[in-house]
């Protein structure tokens, strides 16, 4: 995710356990683009010990193939490429999720990526531009492609992140593939997590936004499928774990800038915070300094409480999850 699954990022989620696979945040492709340095840290200094996919965004399908045979000089997992971002700047420019209006553009693109990428190629992809009804002929078409793995947002473009997903949609592709289907979109906890697996039968989910809110979801979800006992979280333990993410972000700073550095901070703790108290998050979004930013968490996180499994239902940023619990 932009701004969100760097270097720094990984490396925390890997000590609370973190996921099989990571994906990096997209690589802008278009004539001429350069490989962005700090992105491509994520691969050269990934110390995870688990595989690393590149992703990559963007329609000119030349500029494309020539990113993936660079970025294919690194350990790369493999190369992913992105139908789904729907940002309108970059929809308007027929790229990610605008891409999936342009059908022919799509096929040009996994046609020449199948054949020059060597290893793993995989799409990640939205359910349709305006409507799921686009989802039959789009399946078709990633059908027709050899790719190695399908990871969808069970939403359509349109629909950003403010509806529930369609798992029925997950479904109908993991019937029709011929290679594994990830679901994703709106995994916050086990429950959900194992409701959207049983529905769709998928392979696996890929994890976003639940998993800066709390990472120790993956291997919750492992030990729950696992029929292990899935470990409880305390609100201590979330101290710990934004405490761990500062640390790690600083220590990436070639030249340290307190304010740059709390306003990163922010950006995970608008997720952190949801479920928690309102003043909570209030507070947090108007802090300045690095003291007082550990003044609020120390109040509000250092305790033996348990954290609230899921974020609030009414919450703005994560949206109709309670709907794959039935
Ligand atoms: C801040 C942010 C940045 C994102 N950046 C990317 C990205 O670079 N590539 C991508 O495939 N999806 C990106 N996404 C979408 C997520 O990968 C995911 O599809 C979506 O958030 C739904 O899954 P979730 O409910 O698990 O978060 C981003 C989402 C957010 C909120």
């Amino acid at each position: 995710m932009q701004d969100v699954t760097d270097l720094p990022f990984m490396r925390v989620m890997e000590t609370f356990g973190g996921p099989d696979y990571y994906v990096t945040e997209y690589f802008r492709v278009y004539e001429n683009s350069p490989i962005n340095k700090y992105i491509l840290r994520s691969i050269t200094e990934n110390q995870t010990g688990k595989p690393v996919f590149a992703q990559m965004i963007g329609q000119d399908v030349e500029s494309l193939v020539k990113t993936a045979q660079q970025l294919m000089e690194h350990p790369v997992a493999g190369i992913d490429i992105n139908l789904g971002c729907p940002a309108p700047v970059v929809c308007r420019k027929d790229a990610g999720g605008g891409l999936l209006r342009k059908p022919e553009k799509v096929k040009a693109i996994l046609g020449r990526l199948r054949d020059s990428v060597q290893g793993r190629f995989t799409v990640k992809t939205r359910i349709g531009y305006e409507t799921e009804e686009e989802f039959d002929a789009l399946l078709e078409i990633f059908k027709s492609f050899e790719i190695d793995a399908l990871a969808i947002h069970g939403r359509t473009v349109k629909e950003r992140y403010q509806t529930p997903v369609h798992p029925e949609r997950i479904k109908q592709a993991v019937e029709v593939m011929h290679c594994p289907v990830i679901a994703n979109g709106n995994v916050v906890d086990v429950e959900t997590g194992r409701a959207y697996l049983e529905q769709t039968g998928a392979a696996g989910l890929m994890i976003g936004r639940g998993a800066i809110r709390s990472p120790w979801i993956f291997e919750q979800l492992k030990a729950s499928c696992e029929g292990r006992e899935v470990k409880q979280i305390l609100r201590r333990d979330l101290h710990g774990y934004i405490r761990l993410l500062f640390e790690a972000i600083a220590q990436e700073r070639t030249r340290y800038e307190e304010r740059r550095h709390v306003n990163k901070m922010k950006k995970y703790l608008v997720y952190i915070a949801q479920g928690l108290d309102a003043e909570f998050e209030y507070q947090i979004r108007r802090v300045q300094s690095a003291q007082d930013f550990h003044t609020v968490c120390d109040a509000f996180l250092l305790s033996e409480q348990l954290l609230p499994q899921r974020p609030s239902e009414t919450s703005k940023l994560f949206c109709g999850f309670n709907a794959l619990l039935g």
